[in-house]
């Protein structure tokens, strides 16, 4: 498996530009299944989610090229309606395909989906919403099966504004003759990007005045042609790496505005910024880091997918600094590591205390989610020494050439694999 050396203390400048953001991208690419007619995407980031993404499709029977950023997905004889458990097991969000299938087909097997390990992450919420569309949710050996005589528009309240359950939901009623109107829904730019690919392919939706998600479904939807939003979790994470490192960096091709309460944290941690159009600008600083208290919730808050990179940022600070995790229950796994690092961390239930340290020094670590690898990325960048981080696979889930991003800004992160590489 393999792992990034990371060598601390080189100084960050320079450019980076982010990538599609891959949680758009994945119900994006899940959306295809509405249609038989071809269906192109366009700055699709190389992502292991994003490719298991794709054989998933290829699984429920689509023909799919991923070439220079493009994925272009045509019909391929009749689809099928069950998912085997090998792929869901490596994503939860392979549990997104029950809406369209159940859409097309008034059928579907979908085993219960893995990801990574954050917390309990039920989907109780998706297969309720199913339920008012008309359709039976039974669970049967670690199969969820969905089944329906006829499915029909509802008006339904999710207990939750869960991402996962509204793009679902969405996909799933854009093929219900009718229309369907979603409450307490989602409001994640990535919500956006579906409801603008669903709106190419034909569906009718938009958000009325009380913010509800209202969807005038059709009998049939059409391929469609796309462009996937910028990642604002990876133009983020740069940002924070570059104000842990005191650096001078452009994080270019993102949207200022999706990070609004990320770049007011940074500012008043006084960190300096200048934010343009399409791109933020983090400047160097010599002055304290000053420490925030943060909370996440759902977008346009602080967003929890930033959390563990934030909390390697404030073990930095002068002072104490504290988190509040109100998304998900098991969200601090990179603490211990840093603490490793020589971060000063306490965590107890949703909350953690920060006292910031002056310096963090190289370690061996082990990331154990996606983000919280990032996390750990960040640190080893401004610790004292040569940090080690194993099982990377986690960081590449959602970022793409992480290690030729960052030593582009001059950063010297070294990927190997002690099972191959002869050192
Ligand atoms: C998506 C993102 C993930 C991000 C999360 C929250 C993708 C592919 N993933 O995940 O990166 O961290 O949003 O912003 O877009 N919940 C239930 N029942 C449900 C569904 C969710 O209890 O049926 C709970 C979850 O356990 C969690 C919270 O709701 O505690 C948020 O989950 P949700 O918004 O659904 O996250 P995902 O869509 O899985």
């Amino acid at each position: 498996m393999d792992r990034f050396l990371v060598e601390g203390g080189r100084k960050l400048k320079g450019t980076v530009k982010a990538g599609g953001s891959k949680n758009a991208c994945l119900p994006i690419l899940v959306a295809s299944l509405l249609t038989d007619e071809p269906f192109i995407l366009h700055r699709v980031p190389n992502l292991r989610d994003v490719r298991t993404t794709l054989k998933i499709l290829t699984a429920l029977g689509k023909k799919v090229t991923f070439q220079n950023g493009t994925v272009t997905i045509t019909a391929d004889g009749a689809l099928k309606n069950t998912l085997p458990y090998e792929l869901v097991k490596q994503m939860r969000a392979s549990f997104w395909v029950a809406g369209p299938l159940l859409a097309r087909f008034k059928e579907a097997v979908i085993p219960l989906p893995g990801g990574c390990a954050l917390g309990a992450r039920p989907v109780d919420i998706h297969l309720k919403g199913f339920e008012r569309l008309g359709a039976s949710c039974q669970t049967e050996r670690g199969n969820v099966i969905l089944s329906a005589e006829k499915l029909e528009p509802a008006k339904i309240t999710l207990r939750f504004p869960s991402v996962g359950a509204t793009q679902n939901l969405m996909m799933c009623a854009a093929l219900i003759e009718g229309e369907t109107v979603l409450e307490n829904v989602a409001k994640e730019p990535e919500i956006d990007d579906v409801t603008a690919v669903l709106n190419k392919m034909g569906a009718e939706i938009f958000a009325d005045d009380k913010g509800r998600l209202v969807i005038r479904g059709q009998k049939t939807l059409r391929g469609a042609e796309h462009t996937v939003v910028a990642d604002r979790i990876e133009s983020g994470s740069y940002m924070i790496a570059a104000a842990a490192a005191r650096g001078d960096v452009r994080v270019e091709d993102c949207v200022p505005e999706h990070n609004s309460i990320l770049l007011e944290c940074l500012q008043e941690a006084g960190v300096p910024l200048e934010i343009g159009p399409n791109y933020v600008h983090v400047k160097p600083y010599d002055g304290p880091l000053k420490p925030t208290r943060i909370k996440t919730a759902p977008y346009p808050g602080f967003a929890t997918d930033l959390q563990p990179q934030w909390m390697a940022l404030m073990s930095l600070a002068d002072g104490a600094a504290e988190i509040d995790e109100t998304i998900f229950e098991n969200r601090f796994m990179a603490a211990p590591e840093l603490v490793r690092m020589g971060a000063d961390i306490v965590t107890e239930k949703t909350l953690a205390r920060i006292n910031g340290v002056k310096e963090l020094s190289g370690a061996h670590v082990m990331a154990s989610d996606l983000r919280g690898g990032f996390a750990l990325l960040i640190a080893g960048l401004c610790a004292k020494g040569t940090t080690e981080i194993e099982r990377v696979y986690h960081i590449d889930r959602g970022y793409e050439d992480p290690e030729g991003k960052l030593n582009a800004l001059g950063a010297n992160v070294t990927r190997y694999n002690p099972d191959k590489d002869d050192f």
